[in-house]
């Protein structure tokens, strides 16, 4: 199998030579586009959108058909995991995601075992299949999951948090149940991600959303140390080809190099560091993803391009960059700012490149 025709986002993430800078963009699919909340009333809610591959397919390229964006990424979200590990996943209207049984006592946390992806996550498998085969040989497509941290966010707290009260009381109190929670994670993120590279995803993202909620220590023991065992049981070669891996840790831009350090090729970066210092301080180690604020795209369409340009300029010229937000797109964005940023990060890298 050879690589798709446009292969810029991973030449970009493997350091080659690119004509201009890749652009996709975090939750590419979603509210803010009208034809997603349309499959979505037909699926009736988001879960089942989650769990019918052909209406995953189906949103998964509505953004590709109005923007030229330079990578697919695969509709669903990290909270499956714990759904296939029995915890009963569901959104409550308005509310966000939550768990009908959150992981608190001993037993509990002492019986998870990590899910078959191939049986209980099959629905996502079938997905990552078919999306590849719509998208045929034009962009590539990115699997994801969530952060052995950011999952037992959700699975201590039973759903979203303010101050992660009750996953950080455990992580003090009782470290060695922290540790069981996320050491059964881990393999099943690793598990998880090399079943969607055996699909056919072509680049993979891990989303550490909450790893920037912990100190520095708690950091690495809890969150990265997790990140490198993924990163080191990945299927880093699939069809002949290598398949980068991506991590993103918000509010994680002070342990860069930590991050670096752990073996992925590509790390993300939320819009409070400086692109150009944060590749000073990486070197050619890694390729960076981002990180333009997204509520920048609220401004008016010449506001953004200009804004596209300085997160660009702040990057500087040459390979190893892939042009994102830094973190995603919010669901009040009015869809036609995307067009203008999409099309600014291209013509300007473009003529940047040219000259760099
Ligand atoms: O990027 C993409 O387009 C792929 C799809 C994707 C979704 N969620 C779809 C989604 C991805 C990569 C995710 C990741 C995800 N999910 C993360 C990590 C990234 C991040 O944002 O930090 C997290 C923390 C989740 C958990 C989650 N899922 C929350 C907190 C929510 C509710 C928040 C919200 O925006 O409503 C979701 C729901 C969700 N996941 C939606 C989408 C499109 C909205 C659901 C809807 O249609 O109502």
């Amino acid at each position: 199998m050879s690589r798709p025709k446009n292969d810029t986002f991973l030449r970009a993430l493997l350091r080659e030579p690119v004509d201009y800078t890749p652009v996709w963009l975090m939750r590419q699919a979603g509210r803010y586009l009208p034809e997603y909340c349309e499959t979505r009333r037909r699926a009736g809610n988001f879960l089942n959108l989650c769990k019918n591959p052909q209406m995953a397919c189906e949103v998964t390229l509505q953004p590709l058909a109005r923007y030229e964006l330079d990578a697919a990424i695969l509709f669903s979200d990290i909270l499956t995991v714990p759904d296939a590990m029995g915890l009963g996943l569901y959104f409550a209207e308005g509310e966000g995601p939550k768990f009908e049984r959150p992981l608190r006592s001993e037993w509990e946390i002492r019986d998870l075992q990590a899910p078959d992806p191939n049986v209980h996550l099959r629905y996502v498998m079938d997905a990552v299949a078919e999306i590849r085969r719509a998208l045929g040989n034009s962009v590539p497509l990115i699997g994801f999951s969530g952060s052995p941290w950011t999952l037992a966010c959700y699975m201590v707290e039973g759903g979203s948090s303010d101050d992660y009260r009750t996953v950080k009381t455990m992580l003090y109190d009782r470290p060695d149940l922290m540790h069981r929670i996320l050491q059964v994670t881990a393999t099943a993120v690793t598990n998880y991600l090399n079943a969607q590279i055996e699909s056919g995803a072509q680049a993979v993202m891990i989303f550490d959303s909450w790893g920037g909620a912990l100190s520095h220590a708690a950091y690495r023991e809890f969150s990265l140390a997790y990140m490198r065992q993924i990163v080191a049981g990945l299927k880093r070669e699939h069809d002949g080809e290598r398949v980068p891996c991506i991590v993103f840790t918000k509010g994680g831009g002070q342990w860069i190099e930590a991050i670096a350090d752990i073996g992925c090729d590509a790390i993300g970066l939320d819009w409070t560091t400086d692109l150009g210092e944060a590749r000073r301080r990486v070197g050619d180690r890694v390729a960076l993803q981002g990180n333009m604020d997204p509520v920048s795209l609220f401004a008016s369409p010449e506001k953004v391009a200009v804004e596209a340009k300085r997160v660009l300029d702040s990057y500087g010229s040459g390979t190893g960059h892939v042009f994102n937000l830094g973190h995603g797109i919010s669901q009040f964005t009015p869809p036609d700012h995307v067009t203008a940023l999409v099309d600014a990060v291209h013509s300007h890298s473009r003529r940047g490149l040219a000259v760099g």
